[in-house]
C-alpha cells in the first residue's frame, strides 16, 4: 500500500499548485482527489472509527495473565512488518506486536521503527532498528515475564519461517482475526519463526485491554542520547522560568523547583481538516480546538500559579508561521517554542521519530500538561503520567493538586478552563483513551 503522509503531502501540492498556474483547476480537483484518497488509511487509522466501532466484545476480551512466563530460552520468534507513523501509532503498534507475540507464546524479533513519516518513496521509509530509539536491554529486563524482544541473529534457521498474511477488509472481523491467533498458535508451534505479512500493526485489530498495553510502555525508555537531548531542553526552560520568577520578585525558587506547563498544540493546517472532518463524522464539535480557544482554556485552568512558562510542542515545520502561536497569551503565562527556546538547531539536526520522542519527553515531565483529548500523542503522555501516579501509590489523579496534573484544551471545564485528564486505566479498549476519544475520566 502506497501512502503518502497528509502533513507533508498537503505542503507537496500546494508547491505544485504554484508551479502551474495554468492547471490551477484540475490542480485543485486532483489535490482533493488524491488527498482524500491519501489521507483515508492514514485518517482511519489516526481517528480509528471503524476499529472503535467494532472493537471487541468486553466480556470475551483477553486479560494479561503475569503467571504464563514466556520462556526466552529456546525460543520461538514472531516477526512483524515495519512499524510506521508518528512516535505514539508507532509505540501503540510496537505494543500491539508484544501482545500478538505473547500469545502465540513466542519471543518478538526486534522490529523496525520509522524515523521518517515522509514514505511516499521506499527510500525514505527510513527504517530505524528498536534499539536506537528504545533500549533493548532495559526492555527485557523490565519486562521479563510477560514479554521478550529478540535479535535476528538470535534465530538459528531463517529458513525456518511460516508465513502469514493478515486479513483484511471489512469481512475480516475482530473475532475471525482472533480466531487465526488461536489457530497459530495451536497448529504452528514447531516454526522457528512466525511472519506476519502486510499490514503493519497499528492496523490490525486490538484483543487488548489498556493495563496490557500499559505494561508494555512502562518497559520502553528511550536510549540515554534521547533523554540527554530532552534534559537540555528542560533546562532551558526552566532557566527562563526562574528568569521570569525573579523578574516579578514572587519567589525564589532553584532551577529543580521551578515549574513549567507543556501545551501540545495542534493548529496545523492538515489536523484542522481531519479534526472538522471527524467532529463531522462523529457529530461532536470538541474536537477541533482553535489557537484562540486553547490559550483562553490554558488561562482559565483554576489555581494555576503565574508567571509560569508554557512550553508549546508545536510541529513547527509542520506550522506556517511559529510566531502565531506566541500571541494572546493571559499576562503570566509566557510562551516558548523551539526557536524562542533557542532549541530549534538541536531539533533539526534529528530525524522526525527522534524529535518527536525529544518533545514527548518534554511533555511528560512538565508540572502541568495540556494536550487535546483526539492526539494520539497527548492521549500517550496522559496515559504515561496516570500510569506514574498510579505506581506511586497517588489516588487522586484529577486537579492541579496531584502531582502529574493533565488537561484537555479541547474540552472545557471548571469555569471555562481545560478539563482535568487521567487516564482510565481499567477500560478495556486502548483506542476509547488513546486516540479518537473524548473521555477524560476526570469530572
Ligand atoms: C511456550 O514456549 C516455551 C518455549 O518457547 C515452551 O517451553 C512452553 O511449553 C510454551 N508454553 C505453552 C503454554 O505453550
Ligand atoms: C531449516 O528449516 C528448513 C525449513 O523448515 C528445513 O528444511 C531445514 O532442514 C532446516 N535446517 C536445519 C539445519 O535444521
Ligand atoms: C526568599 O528567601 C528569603 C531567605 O531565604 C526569605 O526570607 C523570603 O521569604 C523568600 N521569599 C519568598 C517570596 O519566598
Ligand atoms: C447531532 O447531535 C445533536 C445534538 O448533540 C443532535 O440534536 C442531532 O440530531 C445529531 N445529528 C445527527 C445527524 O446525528
Ligand atoms: C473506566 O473504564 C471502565 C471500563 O470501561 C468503566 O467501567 C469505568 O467507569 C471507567 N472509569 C472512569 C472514571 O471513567
Amino acid at each position: 500500500m502506497e501512502i503518502v503522509y497528509c502533513k507533508n503531502s498537503l505542503r507537496f501540492f500546494r508547491l505544485h499548485l504554484m508551479k502551474s498556474l495554468a492547471c490551477k483547476c484540475v490542480g485543485l480537483v486532483v489535490i482533493a482527489l488524491v488527498v482524500r484518497a491519501v489521507c483515508l488509511p492514514r485518517f482511519s487509522g489516526y481517528g480509528a472509527i471503524e476499529q472503535s466501532i467494532n472493537s471487541f466484545p468486553v466480556n470475551n476480551r483477553l486479560m494479561l495473565n503475569p503467571e504464563v512466563v514466556v520462556d526466552s530460552g529456546k525460543s520461538k520468534f514472531l516477526e512483524v512488518p515495519q512499524i510506521i507513523w508518528g512516535l505514539n501509532n508507532q509505540k501503540i503498534a510496537f505494543a500491539r506486536a508484544c501482545l500478538t507475540a505473547r500469545m502465540l507464546n513466542r519471543t518478538l524479533l526486534m522490529p523496525s521503527l520509522s524515523a521518517s513519516l515522509f514514505y511516499k518513496e521506499v527510500d525514505l521509509l527510513k527504517p530505524i532498528p528498536f534499539d536506537k530509539v528504545f533500549q533493548f536491554e532495559r526492555f527485557n529486563s523490565r519486562c521479563r515475564g510477560f514479554f521478550q524482544l529478540a535479535r535476528h541473529s538470535q534465530v538459528s534457521n531463517t529458513s525456518d519461517v511460516f508465513e502469514i498474511r493478515k486479513g483484511s477488509g471489512r469481512r475480516w472481523t475482530v473475532e475471525k482475526d482472533l480466531e487465526q491467533l488461536t489457530q497459530l498458535r495451536h497448529h504452528r508451534p514447531y516454526d522457528e519463526t512466525i511472519r506476519i505479512v502486510g499490514k503493519h500493526p497499528f492496523l490490525w485489530h486490538d484483543h487488548w485491554p489498556v493495563k496490557d498495553y500499559a505494561k508494555v510502555f512502562e518497559c520502553l525508555e528511550f536510549v540515554e542520547e534521547i533523554s540527554r537531548e530532552a534534559d537540555q531542553v528542560v533546562s532551558k526552560i526552566r532557566e527562563i522560568g526562574l528568569e521570569e520568577l525573579r523578574r516579578s520578585q514572587n519567589a525564589n525558587g532553584t532551577l529543580q523547583s521551578v515549574p513549567y506547563v507543556a501545551v501540545h498544540m495542534r493548529i496545523e493546517k492538515d489536523w484542522m481538516i481531519h479534526c472538522k472532518k471527524l467532529e463531522q463524522r462523529l457529530n461532536i464539535s470538541e474536537i477541533c480546538s482553535s489557537k484562540e480557544q486553547t490559550v483562553q482554556r490554558v488561562g482559565n485552568i483554576v489555581g494555576l500559579k503565574t508567571p509560569v512558562v508554557i512550553y508549546l510542542a508545536v510541529a513547527d515545520d509542520l506550522l506556517e508561521d511559529n510566531s502565531v502561536v506566541l500571541g494572546g497569551w493571559k499576562e503570566g503565562l509566557v510562551p516558548f517554542e523551539k526557536k524562542k527556546l533557542g532549541v530549534f538547531d538541536m531539533y533539526k539536526k534529528q530525524p522526525y521519530l527522534i524529535q518527536s520522542a525529544i518533545d514527548y519527553e518534554v511533555c511528560l515531565r512538565s508540572d502541568v500538561f495540556v494536550g487535546n483529548s483526539f492526539s494520539t500523542f497527548s492521549s500517550l503522555v496522559v496515559l504515561d503520567r496516570t500510569q506514574r501516579m498510579m505506581s506511586m501509590g497517588v489516588a487522586e489523579r484529577c486537579g492541579l493538586d496531584v502531582r502529574w496534573p493533565s488537561y484537555a484544551y479541547n474540552l472545557e471545564g471548571e469555569s471555562k478552563g481545560a478539563r482535568a485528564w487521567a487516564a482510565n486505566m481499567s477500560d478495556l479498549n486502548l483506542h476509547a483513551i488513546s486516540y479518537g476519544s473524548n473521555q477524560v475520566s476526570c469530572p
